[in-house]
């Protein structure tokens, strides 16, 4: 079975306040989406990588590519490395719009597919090869997630609080998300209106579940986010 990932880096960025898309924004002197495809090159699983940037960028993101690909961590990691296939398509306006994208250019060969938000650029390639564990004893997704360390309230419009689930029985969830290829895209093409794929899936009544996630999956969105993925980097 082979495993494509898809990688959305289509997003504008609006909440980090850069004048280029936030895939772009250069963290210790790398764009946050040239570390999301060293990470995931460095995973043996993946055979395939559809990049999806936003419309007008997709020849910056293709040498995105062309250089994580020269790294030795992608190098490294299968044989196949050197056979991957890594291809760009242009990104629509929702999340789910760039998903489908993405979805639409994988070949027909992948029958497993993982999704990556590039935003989260930090992603150790250990998260990639459980989630793809997960998916290929059988599950028909698989999603990290790490406990929630706040308590959650559930409000209504008005701002009062209607519930306060068990925060024991609560996970925060991260990507990559993984997936049997025909059940995510079941689940796009009855709707892509969904914070993540897994939500869509949870709709068609698929069982999703749930892998140790791990907390350098975080994404990258306030400014703050970028000093700390700075940090992290800078040991
Ligand atoms: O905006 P947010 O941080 O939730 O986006 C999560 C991921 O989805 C980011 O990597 C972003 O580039 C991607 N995205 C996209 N197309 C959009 C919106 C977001 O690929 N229209």
């Amino acid at each position: 079975a082979a495993v494509g990932l898809i990688v959305v880096a289509a997003g504008s960025g609006r909440r980090l306040g850069a004048d280029v898309p936030k895939a772009f924004v250069p963290l210790a002197g790398v764009s946050l989406l040239g570390h999301a495809l060293r990470g995931a090159l460095s995973s043996p699983g993946v055979a395939e990588v559809v990049v999806v940037a936003p419309p007008g960028w997709t020849d910056e993101a293709a040498a995105v590519c062309r250089w994580a690909r020269s790294q030795p961590s992608a190098a490294s990691a299968p044989a196949a490395a050197t056979r991957r296939t890594i291809g760009v398509v242009p990104g629509g306006a929702e999340r789910g719009d760039s998903v489908a994208a993405g979805l639409a250019a994988l070949s027909p060969a992948v029958s497993i597919v993982l999704v990556h938000d590039a935003a989260r650029c930090l992603a150790p390639s250990t998260v990639f090869d459980r989630v793809v564990a997960a998916v290929r004893e059988g599950a028909a997704a698989a999603v990290p997630g790490v406990a929630v360390v706040d308590t959650i309230k559930e409000v209504d419009a008005t701002g009062r609080v209607v519930g306060t689930p068990d925060r024991a029985r609560l996970r925060a969830v991260q990507t990559p998300q993984g997936f049997r290829r025909d059940v995510l895209e079941r689940a796009h093409a009855a709707s892509s209106d969904a914070t993540d794929d897994a939500g869509l899936v949870e709709r068609l009544g698929e069982t999703v579940v749930v892998v140790a996630g791990d907390p350098l999956a975080f994404k990258v969105t306030t400014p703050g986010d970028l000093e700390t993925a700075a940090r992290i980097l800078a040991g």
